[in-house]
C-alpha cells in the first residue's frame, strides 16, 4: 500500500503525542503512512496548509491555537464545526479544497460515557471555562441530553456569549467563577480553562467536591495537575485527564480519512505508560 501524508499543525508542537497515536492505529491495519507535526504562527497558518496539501497531504489535525482558522480555510464543514465555528481535523476533498470537521465534542461524550461510564442524560454538568476548549464540548454535552449546564468563567461576558450561542436558556446559564460557593451540586465537572496550560492553579471552593463527583479536565498530563490536584483535595470520588479524549479525537479523524474506526484502548494505556516514563526520567533530572 502507498505511504500517505498526514500532519498535525499547532503552536508549539514538537511534543505532540498525535503522530505515535496515528502510526499505532495504523499498526491496527497493517497501513503504512506518514505522521508529521508542523509548527505554524498565527500568521503562517494559512500558507503552511496551502502548501502541505498542495504537496500531497491527505488530511491534517489542528489544534491550540489554530483550530478558528482551520475552519475559515474550508469549503464544506460538517454540523458540529459549523456550529462551534472551529476545526480539528481537515481533510482534501477529491477537488483539492478542504473539508473540516470538529470532532471534539462528540469525543468527549463517547469518552465520558464509555470509558468512564457516566449517565449524562438528566445529569448537573458544571463546565469550566469558555473560550474555544468550552465551546468545542459544549454543544455536544446539550446534545448527550444533561439536565443542566452550568458555564463557570473567569470574564463574566464571554460565559453569556456561549450561553446565547447554545440557544437552550431552559438548561443552560452562566456564572462568574468567583460565585461558585453556593452554586449547588454537580454531578460532572469538567475543567475547559487555559488556566493549567498556563500554569496557573484554579481557584475553586472545596464544597463543590464530594465521593459522587465526577472530575474530567480535557487537557492533559501537566496541564491537567492543577485541576485534579483540586478535585482529590475536595474529595471528587473520580478525577481524570483528556488523554483518552486526545486518543478518541483521533481515533475519529483516523476514520475520517481511513475509513475504519482504530480500538483504542491499548493506544491509551501505551500512552499513559509512556507519559509516565517521561515524567518519571523528568523528575529525575531535577533532582
Ligand atoms: P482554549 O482554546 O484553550 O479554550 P481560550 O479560548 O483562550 O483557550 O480560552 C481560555 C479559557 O480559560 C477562558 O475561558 C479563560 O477565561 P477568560 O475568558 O476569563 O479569559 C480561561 N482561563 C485562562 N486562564 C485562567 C485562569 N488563570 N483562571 C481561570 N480561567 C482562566
Amino acid at each position: 500500500m502507498a505511504s500517505t501524508r498526514f500532519a498535525v499543525f499547532g503552536h508549539p508542537i514538537a511534543h505532540s503525542l498525535s503522530p505515535r497515536i496515528h502510526q499505532a492505529f495504523a499498526r491496527q491495519f497493517g497501513m503504512q503512512l506518514e505522521f508529521g507535526t508542523i509548527d505554524a504562527t498565527p500568521e503562517t497558518f494559512g500558507a503552511a496548509v496551502g502548501q502541505f496539501f498542495a504537496d500531497g497531504g491527505t488530511g491534517a489535525n489542528v489544534t491550540v491555537p489554530h483550530k478558528h482558522a482551520a475552519y475559515a480555510l474550508a469549503a464544506e464543514r460538517d454540523v458540529s464545526a459549523a456550529r462551534v465555528g472551529a476545526a480539528n481535523v481537515l481533510s482534501r476533498l477529491p477537488d483539492g479544497r478542504l473539508a473540516a470537521h470538529n470532532t471534539d465534542g462528540a469525543c468527549l461524550v463517547r469518552d465520558l460515557r464509555e470509558r468512564h461510564g457516566q449517565v449524562l442524560e438528566g445529569s448537573t454538568v458544571l463546565l469550566l471555562g469558555a473560550g474555544g476548549a468550552a465551546w468545542g464540548v459544549a454543544f455536544s454535552l446539550l446534545d448527550a441530553g444533561v439536565g443542566a449546564l452550568t458555564i463557570a468563567n473567569r470574564t463574566a461576558t464571554t460565559a453569556e456569549r456561549l450561553v446565547h450561542a447554545l440557544g437552550q436558556p431552559d438548561r443552560v446559564q452562566a456564572i462568574p467563577l468567583t460565585r461558585l460557593s453556593g452554586a449547588g451540586h454537580f454531578d460532572l465537572i469538567i475543567n475547559a480553562t487555559s488556566a493549567g496550560l498556563l500554569g496557573h492553579s484554579l481557584d475553586l471552593p472545596l464544597a463543590l467536591g464530594g465521593p459522587e463527583v465526577f472530575c474530567y479536565d480535557v487537557s492533559y498530563a501537566k496541564a491537567a495537575l492543577p485541576f485534579l490536584g483540586w478535585a482529590r483535595a475536595a474529595g471528587a470520588g473520580h478525577a481524570v485527564d483528556g488523554l483518552s479524549m486526545l486518543v478518541e479525537t483521533a481515533a475519529d479523524s483516523f476514520a475520517i480519512w481511513h475509513g475504519p474506526h482504530p480500538v483504542t484502548e491499548p493506544v491509551f494505556q501505551q500512552l499513559r505508560r509512556h507519559l509516565a516514563v517521561q515524567a518519571q526520567e523528568s523528575s529525575a533530572l531535577t533532582v
